[in-house]
């Protein structure tokens, strides 16, 4: 496997508040590789930071060959690291369809209607509800439309900031395949996940982020037996 996410000693916070001290971690090419750790750990802050929303102070970050540190939410987009944010972020008034269409609004190539049939492939309900406006679906179904719309962006990197918040373990569960399906297509995955047990069943490599710092990493095989993960992140 190849490096295709390379980041060392990242810092970054919003104004005076310093939030990542120094994070090192690195996703291989073809992967799904998960971030785990407690609220407010600087989960969200990272992949806001990757993506260009969050000001990068310090570090390096190395993506596909070339380096991104710093760069503009614009230029992450073009180089391939897509965000699928905390809560969704649907635009109301705007239907399904259109939801999704927003996700190529930067794309001027003529694979985005075979893209769009291959999210509706992979999620036929949205296809279903293309017509109705999307924040009217479930919570699952708007989930799927935040990562249909993340993958009309024809992601290298897919960044997933909190798959399972708010849904029943059957949507958690149908997402999951789904995003099996999506990684098999060639789409890289970083996941943000409060539930360990769905991340580690889903990734094969896992991050323990805490205080702003990596604190753990390894096998999520190895971290599920590991007695200070399970006490302190899986209540067990
Ligand atoms: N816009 C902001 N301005 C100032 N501080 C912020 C801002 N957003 C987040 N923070 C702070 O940064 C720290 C890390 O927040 P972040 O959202 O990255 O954590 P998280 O690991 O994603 O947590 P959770 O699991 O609850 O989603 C927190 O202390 C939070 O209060
Ligand atoms: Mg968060």
């Amino acid at each position: 496997m190849s490096t295709l996410l390379a980041v060392e000693a990242l810092e970054s916070g919003y104004g005076d508040v310093q939030v990542l001290w120094g994070l090192d971690l690195t996703v291989e090419a073809g992967s799904i590789t998960c971030i785990v750790g407690s609220n407010g750990a600087g989960k969200t802050t990272f992949l806001r930071t990757l993506s260009g929303l969050v000001k990068t102070k310090s570090g390096s970050v190395r993506f596909a060959g070339a380096d991104v540190t710093g760069v503009e939410p614009d230029a992450a987009l073009a180089a391939g690291i897509v965000h699928v944010p905390e809560g969704r972020r649907l635009f109301k008034g705007l239907t399904v369809q259109d939801n999704l269409l927003l996700g190529a609004y930067t794309r001027h190539d003529d694979g985005i209607m075979s893209d769009l049939e291959f999210v509706y492939a992979t999620f036929p309900i949205l296809k279903e509800r293309r017509k109705q406006d999307a924040t009217t679906l479930s919570g699952g179904e708007q989930q799927m439309c935040a990562i249909g719309r993340g993958i009309m962006s024809r992601p290298k990197l897919l960044l997933i900031d909190e798959l399972s918040l708010g849904l029943a373990p059957k949507a958690v569960d149908r997402l999951s395949a789904a995003l099996v399906d999506i990684n098999a297509g060639g789409i890289t995955i970083l996941l943000v996940e409060q539930d360990v047990m769905t991340a580690f069943d889903l990734a094969a490599t896992a991050f323990v982020v805490d205080m702003g710092r990596v604190v753990k990493f390894g096998a999520t095989a190895d971290l599920a037996d590991d007695p200070a993960i399970r006490e302190a992140y899986m209540g067990l």
